[in-house]
């Protein structure tokens, strides 16, 4: 069973790590404090265990990056050497103006600046365009919410969409770590829709083939 850890333990962190433990995997948070950390990790969470970050990810194969996106390269370099491990982002960076709008770091996105600044490590994208609800809980009325997964080493990938497969998702090869620009956009679509939109937060998207 793959060894994952979690960097944040906000809304996403925990939704996902509640998937994580429903699937039976070995889960621990880096967390910058873990005294106040471990007071969020309650109910499924409860005993997994919230370590700083070098500690969490030093067994870790996969690390999500589950923080704000101004603090995703600073979170990823408090883990530590990350050489050979996947760093799956999930993060989106957005301001707002009556909504969300992109607001993408020079190298096009988070996912290709932390590429660069990680060159020995396989970074993806994904888990991002849809709301901790789905997260938590990626089935929907018609099958399971699709999942789209960017990055750049075919190894790494394949293992998280694996891995998202067996959490409940229907996991989507979206191409090239380039491709994470578009992913990020998918989210500010999920996020209007969901406030402005009117769709409300209880939907993810699904592609379906002609019968
Ligand atoms: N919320 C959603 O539905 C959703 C869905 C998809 C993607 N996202 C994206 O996922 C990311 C996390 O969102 P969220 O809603 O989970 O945020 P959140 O609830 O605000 O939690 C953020 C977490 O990041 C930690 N953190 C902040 N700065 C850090 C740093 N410099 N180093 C280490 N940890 C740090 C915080 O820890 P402290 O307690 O120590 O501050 C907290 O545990 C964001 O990029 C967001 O855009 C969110």
């Amino acid at each position: 069973m793959v060894t994952v850890a979690i960097l944040g333990v906000g809304s996403v962190g925990r939704a996902l790590g509640e998937r994580l433990i429903r699937v039976g995997v070995d889960l621990r948070f880096g967390v910058r404090d873990p005294a106040s950390a471990a007071s969020k990790l309650t109910g499924p969470l409860v005993d997994v265990p919230a370590l700083l970050p070098g500690a969490a990810a030093t067994d870790a194969e996969i690390i999500f990056l589950a923080v704000p996106a101004p603090a995703a390269l600073a979170a990823a370099r408090s883990a530590g050497s990350l050489r050979g491990k996947t760093l799956l982002d999930c993060t989106n960076p957005l301001r707002w103006d009556g909504g969300p709008i992109w607001a993408p770091p020079p190298e096009g996105s988070v996912a290709q600046a932390l590429a660069a600044a990680f060159p020995d490590t396989s970074v993806i994208k994904g888990f991002n365009h849809f709301g901790a609800e789905i997260q938590r809980s990626p089935e929907l009325a018609t099958g399971p919410a699709d999942a789209f997964f960017a990055g750049d080493d075919p190894t790494a990938k394949a293992a998280v969409m694996d891995l998202a497969t067996r959490l409940g998702f229907r996991a989507r090869d979206a191409g090239p770590l380039r491709n994470a620009a578009l992913l990020e956009n998918l989210a500010v679509l999920w996020i209007h829709l969901a406030s402005a939109g009117g769709v409300g937060r209880n939907f993810g998207f699904q592609i379906e083939e002609q019968p």
